[in-house]
C-alpha cells in the first residue's frame, strides 16, 4: 500500500487494522516490521497521501477500492486441520464490509487464499448488504521478504484475475489503472478469478519444489561426494532451468511456502485427486528431512551428543534481511538440539530475545497465529536450555559447535581465526546456508559441515546412524 501512494499521488490510501499497538508502531518512527528501504517509502507518503488508522469501518465505508490483506494461517483444529487454510479472518473481514458499505466496491483478495474463495466471499458480501454492487478481485501478491520493495518497484508481473462480465472487466481495468502508473501494462496479466488465485499458490509450490528437488540433491552429494554448488550451477545453466532458487540449505522457511503447499494439498484432496496431492505433499516432507538431517548431523559428529555442550546458532530468521521468524528451519533445527538436551547460545542481528523465545515455546502449530493467541513461554526448557546474545562472538564462545542457520552477509565476515581461538576442541562448524568459505576455516582448524559439500573426513568416519 506504500508504493501504491508513493507511486500515485492522486490515491488516497489509509491502511486499517484493529491491533491499536500496530496502527501506531506504522504511525512512529520505528515501524513493526524491518524491510529494506520500506522506511523511506512510508515516510515520503505518510501524512500527505498515505495514513495508517484504526477506524476501520469509517475508512471501508468511504473506500472505492478495499484490498483484503488479513492472514490466513493453517487451520489448527477441525475438517482440514494441518492443511487447510483458515479463512476466518476473511469471512469476519467480508462480513464487516458487507455491513459498512453504502456504496458499490471493488474488493481485492491480497491475502493468498484456496481456488474458490472468491465465489463464497462473493455470496457473503452480496447476501448481506442490499443495493450495493460488489466485484471481487483476485490480485495475489508475489514480493519476497528481505527485497519487498525493489520487487514491488519493478515486479516480474502483477496478476488480477476477475469475472468474466461487463462489470468484472471493468473492475479488473480500474485496479490495472491503480498499477499503470509505474508497472509496464504488458507486465499487468489479466485473467480468470480461479486462475489468479491458483496462480499464487501454484508459482510457490513450484518455487519451494525446486529448492526441495536441490535439498535432495544435496543429501546425494553428501553421499558420493559430488558438490551441490557445482551441480546446481551446472544445471542452472540449461536455460530452461535457470540459477535462480537453486541454493541447497537446511530448509526453506517463510510465512508462505508450507502453508500454500499444505492449502494446495488440501485442495487436491477434496478434488479427488490423490496421486496430485501426493506429488506436492513430498515437497513439504523432503523439506522436513532436510531439518532434520541437519540436527542428525550436527549430533552425530559431535560424538553422537549434544547433551550439555554450548551451540552457538548464528541466525534464527527464516531468511536474511528480514526479522521474520515465521516456519523458520532454525525453529526446528533448535528443537531437534534442544531435544538433545544442548545449551544453545542463540544470535540474530533483526530477531528480538521475546520472539526467540516465543517461537522456541510453541507448538509447531500455533507458530503463524496471531500473538495474542499464542502459548505463554515454556519457562523450563527455555530458560534453562537458551540464552539469546547481541553478536556472533559472545554466542560462540566456549562452545563446542556453531550453527549456521540464516544467511546474513555479516556471517560471512567474521573473524572465525578469534571464533575458533574462544572455542572448545575439536571446534565444529556446521553451515546450513553455504555461507562460509569451507577450506579457508578447515585450514583455521574447524571440523566443517556445509549442505551437500564433500563431508570432512571427521565428519564422514562418524556412525551414520545417530540416536532416534
Ligand atoms: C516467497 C515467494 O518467493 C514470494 O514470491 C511469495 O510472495 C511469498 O513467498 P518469501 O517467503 O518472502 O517469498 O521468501 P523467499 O525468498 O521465497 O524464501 C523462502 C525460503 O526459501 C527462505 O527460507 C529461503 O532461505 C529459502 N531458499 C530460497 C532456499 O533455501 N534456497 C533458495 O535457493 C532460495
Amino acid at each position: 500500500m506504500a508504493m501504491i501512494a508513493l507511486k500515485c499521488p492522486d490515491i488516497q490510501v489509509v491502511v486499517v487494522d484493529i491491533a491499536m499497538p500496530r496502527i501506531n508502531a506504522w504511525n512512529s518512527d520505528t515501524l513493526p516490521i524491518f524491510e529494506p528501504g520500506l522506511d523511506e517509502v512510508v515516510k515520503a507518503c505518510r501524512g500527505k497521501n498515505l495514513f495508517f488508522s484504526t477506524d476501520v469501518e469509517r475508512h471501508v465505508a468511504e473506500a472505492e477500492i478495499v484490498f483484503v490483506s488479513v492472514n490466513t494461517p493453517t487451520k489448527t483444529s477441525g475438517l482440514g486441520a494441518g492443511k487447510a487454510a483458515d479463512l476466518t479472518y476473511w469471512e469476519s473481514a467480508a462480513r464487516m464490509i458487507a455491513d459498512v458499505s453504502k456504496s458499490d466496491k471493488i474488493v481485492v483478495e491480497k491475502s493468498t487464499v484456496p481456488v474458490k474463495t472468491a465465489e463464497a466471499i462473493e455470496k457473503i458480501l452480496n447476501h448481506n448488504c442490499n443495493g450495493v454492487n460488489f466485484q471481487i478481485l483476485s490480485n495475489p501478491e508475489f514480493l519476497a521478504e528481505g527485497t519487498a520493495i525493489e520487487d514491488l518497484m519493478k515486479p516480474d508481473r502483477v496478476l488480477i484475475g476477475g469475472r468474466e462480465t461487463p462489470e468484472g472487466q471493468k473492475a479488473i481495468e480500474a485496479l490495472k489503472d491503480v498499477y499503470a502508473h509505474w508497472v509496464p501494462t504488458d507486465c499487468i496479466i489479466t485473467m480468470n478469478l480461479w486462475s489468479a488465485e491458483l496462480s499464487k499458490l501454484a508459482a510457490n509450490a513450484i518455487l519451494a519444489q525446486r529448492i526441495s528437488s536441490v535439498n535432495a540433491m544435496s543429501a546425494l552429494c553428501e553421499a558420493t561426494g559430488a558438490d551441490v554448488t557445482e551441480v546446481a550451477y551446472a544445471v542452472g545453466k540449461d536455460s530452461r532451468i535457470g540459477s535462480c532458487f537453486l541454493n541447497a540449505s537446511v530448509g526453506f522457511g517463510g510465512s508462505c511456502f508450507q502453508k500454500d503447499i499444505l492449502n494446495l494439498v488440501y485442495i487436491c484432496e477434496c478434488n479427488g485427486l490423490t496421486e496430485v496431492a501426493n506429488y506436492w505433499k513430498q515437497v513439504v516432507q523432503i523439506n522436513d528431512y532436510q531439518k532434520s538431517r541437519f540436527v542428525k548431523r550436527v549430533v552425530s559428529s559431535m560424538f553422537n551428543t549434544v547433551s550439555g555442550k554450548k551451540v552457538a546458532i548464528l541466525g534464527f530468521a527464516f531468511k536474511k534481511d528480514t526479522g521474520d521468524t515465521r516456519e523458520a528451519a532454525a525453529i526446528d533445527v533448535c528443537h531437534g538440539l534442544i531435544g538433545d538436551k544442548a545449551q544453545l547460545s542463540i544470535y540474530d542481528p533483526q530477531v528480538t530475545e521475546a520472539q526467540i523465545l516465543r517461537d522456541l515455546a510453541m507448538d509447531k502449530f500455533d507458530w503463524d497465529h496471531p500473538q495474542h493467541l499464542q502459548k505463554p513461554l515454556n519457562p523450563v526448557d527455555t530458560t534453562k536450555l537458551v540464552s539469546v546474545v547481541v553478536d556472533a562472538y559472545e554466542a560462540t564462545k566456549g562452545a563446542h559447535g556453531v550453527c549456521i542457520l540464516t544467511e546474513w552477509d555479516e556471517f560471512k565476515k567474521l573473524d572465525y581465526k578469534r571464533i575458533y581461538e574462544g572455542m572448545q576442541k575439536p571446534a565444529f562448524i556446521f553451515d546450513g546456508r553455504n555461507v562460509i568459505d569451507v577450506a579457508e576455516l578447515r585450514k583455521i582448524g574447524f571440523i566443517v559441515y556445509s549442505v551437500g559439500k564433500p563431508l570432512d573426513p571427521w565428519v564422514k568416519d562418524l556412525p551414520a546412524a545417530p540416536p532416534s
